[in-house]
């Protein structure tokens, strides 16, 4: 791992679990398991949960900080864990620590990268060495989201989200506003009112000649119509550039080109959304990645 890992007194190693956003996602059909075929850009961004790992020799696999009401075996990182365990048949185990700071709930990704980010670590940790699409299969049966993290580069996202296309997205800040409302994001995908036959842009993507900017997340309108404040996140955001929801919600985002930081433009409005946004409202500015820091 060419990510070298700070490690703190007791002998936890932290890693940085990235978030993403979509930067437009179609539903271009559906399973017959009633999953949903999807065409999405992810974007990683640097805004990021950091995993701390601690290998054991006993073989167990304890969470030091679960979730209130969560319990450790239902963690998405405890199972990334045990996953690897049963699959590898390894003797190791491993303490994990997790400090949030991911929107949960919120379509950025969070408890799918921590999970993704267990499995990247633990096979260098405890030296099971599986490539990348190996740990990416496994990955899948933790969330659909769950494959683009250990894939960890930018990418056009197809099938249920398993199949990458690595795709260069230009360098930006992004303003995020969380609205405070829990998405389920069963409940938005088995909406009837779903667009699920979105043609596929894929070949113009490709090619550079369909911009992502234009098109839309398919989840928004249902998202909006059962959470109003999702909407009025939005019409607050769009004052200052075009805003749009990341993943099933809650979150929305909105781009500022960093290349016209320069030019001392988009930076002081991404600056004027943070500082003059209203105290119910709550956010914050983070940057494009162009790969996860375990890559490698
Ligand atoms: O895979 P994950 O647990 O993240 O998905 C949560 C739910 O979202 C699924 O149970 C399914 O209802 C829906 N989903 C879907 N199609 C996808 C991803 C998720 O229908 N591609």
């Amino acid at each position: 791992m060419s990510y070298t890992p700070l490690v703190d007194a007791e002998g936890f190693a932290a890693f940085p679990a990235p978030a993403k956003l979509n930067l437009f996602l179609h539903i271009v059909g559906r399973r017959a398991d009633g999953y949903h075929l999807l065409e999405s850009i992810f974007q990683l961004v640097d805004a990021h949960d950091t995993v701390w790992l601690r290998v054991r020799d006993d073989g167990q696999i304890v969470h030091h900080n679960p979730m209130p009401n969560v319990p450790a075996e239902t963690d998405l990182t405890v199972r990334a864990a045990k996953l690897l365990q049963t699959a590898t048949g390894v003797s190791y185990g491993v303490d994990i620590r997790v400090d949030k700071r991911l929107p949960m709930g919120g379509g950025m990704g969070g408890g799918s990268s921590d999970a993704a980010t267990v499995l990247l670590a633990l096979n260098r940790l405890w030296h099971v060495n599986w490539q990348r699409q190996a740990l990416m299969d496994l990955g899948l049966q933790l969330g659909a989201d769950v494959p683009f993290f250990i894939f960890g580069r930018n990418a056009l996202v197809e099938g249920i989200g398993e199949i990458m296309t690595p795709i260069e997205t230009e360098a930006t800040d992004f303003v995020v506003l969380h609205p405070p409302v829990h998405v389920p994001t069963p409940a938005i995908f088995g909406d009837p009112e779903l667009t699920r036959n979105t043609p596929s842009l894929k070949v113009s993507l490709l090619e550079g000649t369909a911009d992502w900017r234009v098109l839309r997340n398919d989840l928004e309108s249902v998202a909006v119509r059962k959470y109003p404040q999702i909407a009025q996140h939005i019409q607050w955001l769009s004052q200052y550039a075009p805003a749009r929801m990341t993943g099933s919600g809650s979150c929305v985002f909105a781009a500022f080109v960093a290349k016209d930081v320069e030019k001392n433009t988009s930076q002081n409005q991404a600056n004027a959304v943070i500082f003059g946004l209203p105290k119910e409202m709550s956010g914050f500015v983070t940057s494009s990645l162009q790969e996860h820091q375990l890559l490698g």
